[in-house]
This record gives structure tokens, sequence and C-alpha cells, in this order.
């Protein structure tokens, strides 16, 4: 039986740590390998929006037997090479600092080296960028990452779905990078618009 190759979850600074956990999360409830790698300020902003450690989590994750991580600084991790097989990448949340360093190649930790390995082998990245309001180097940023190959799927809710709160914004996001990754073949029906009434 052939393995199935690993996906990778980038979780760098930008507000949105819920979207990184509930990511890896469906990962592993669907029995995928999940190979995460997190920047240093999601770490900080994982400890302010989920009341929890970075840390915690991963001791969780941990027990999953599909589950690794990686150091942000350990750019000898298998992932850090174009030669070691994986299905692809979302950075979730993304922010702009690592919008702008995929944007330039700058690739000077083991998030940024791995989204640049997916972009030169030419597999999947999926960039989730958070913020508000953008400005035109934000813009030029994601542009030119989207021209090189990337995905560019911001945390914006479908509101013709009629979200409910933070779970339903949440779900549907998370959906959305399960698709753009090629992990789901298509949305559940009920975050599907089914025509006007
Ligand atoms: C609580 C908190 C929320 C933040 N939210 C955002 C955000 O939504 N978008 C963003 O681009 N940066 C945000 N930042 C700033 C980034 O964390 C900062 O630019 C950092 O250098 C990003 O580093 P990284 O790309 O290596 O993760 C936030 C920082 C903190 C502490």
């Amino acid at each position: 039986m052939i393995e199935a190759k690993p996906i990778v979850v980038g979780i760098s600074g930008a507000s949105g740590a819920v979207l990184a956990r509930e990511t890896v999360n469906e990962l592993l409830r669907r029995e995928i390998p999940t190979i995460a790698v997190c920047s240093n300020a999601a770490r900080l902003v994982w400890q302010e929006e989920l009341d929890q450690s970075f840390s915690d989590a991963l001791s969780e994750w941990r027990e999953h037997p599909q589950f690794t991580d990686y150091g942000i600084g350990d750019l000898r991790a298998p992932i850090a090479s174009g030669t070691f097989p994986t299905a692809g990448m979302a950075v979730v949340p993304c922010s702009m600092n690592t919008v702008a360093s995929v944007a330039h190649g700058l690739a000077g930790n083991l998030l940024l080296r791995t989204a640049d390995v997916c972009l030169k082998e030419r597999r999947r990245l999926v960039l989730v960028p958070r913020e508000t309001p953008l400005h035109s180097i934000h813009l030029e940023n994601l542009l030119a990452v989207s021209r090189a190959g990337a995905v560019i799927l911001p945390p914006e809710p479908a509101f013709y779905l009629k979200p409910r709160g933070m779970e339903d914004l949440v779900r549907f996001v998370v959906s959305r990078v399960l698709v753009a990754l090629g992990v789901a073949d298509d949305l559940p029906q009920d975050l599907q618009y089914q025509g006007g009434s």
C-alpha cells in the first residue's frame, strides 16, 4: 500500500489561531499525515487568542500517530528539502510578514523554507492571509505569491450561508482549505450554495 503524503500546516503570527487548530484537528480526524511548524509570533497569538499555550496543543496532537512537528529554526527537518515528498502546505493563518517573505523568496526559517519548497516544486501552497485593511504592498505581495502558484484564501465568510457565529465561520474556512489542498473533493453540502429561493 502506498503511504499518503503528509500535509504541512504552517502557523504564522496573524490573528486566527483557531483556524490553525481546527485545520490540524480536521486533518488528523481524517487520518491524514500532518506536519506542523509554528512561528515564534504564532505562539504568542495562540496564547492570546486561545488561552492555551501552543506547547499544550502540541502535547495533545503528539498523541496522534499521524502527527509530526518541527521547530521553526530546524532547517535540517525533512520538509526543508524538495526531495522529501509532501502533498502540499497550508499557511493558516498567514501574517503579512510571512506573505512578504514568501513573495520575495525569503526562506530564513522552516515555515518560510517549506513554503518556498512548495512553490519551487509546484506543489499546492494555500495561504490564509489575515489583515485588514490591506495596503498596496500587502496586495502586491499577495499577487506575487498568487502568480507563483499559491492559492490565496482569505478567512472570509460566505454571508449567504448565514453563519451563526465563530464556529460556522471556522468550519467554512477550514473546509475551504481542505478542498484547496485536495484533501476533500468538495465542500460539505450544507456549505454549498443551493440557489436563491
Ligand atoms: C495578538 C496579535 C495579533 C496579530 N495579528 C496579526 C494579523 O492579523 N495579521 C498580521 O499580518 N500580523 C499580525 N500580528 C503581527 C505578527 O505577529 C508580526 O508581524 C510577526 O512578526 C509575524 O511573524 P511571522 O510571520 O514569523 O509569524 C499580530 C500579532 C499579535 C501579537
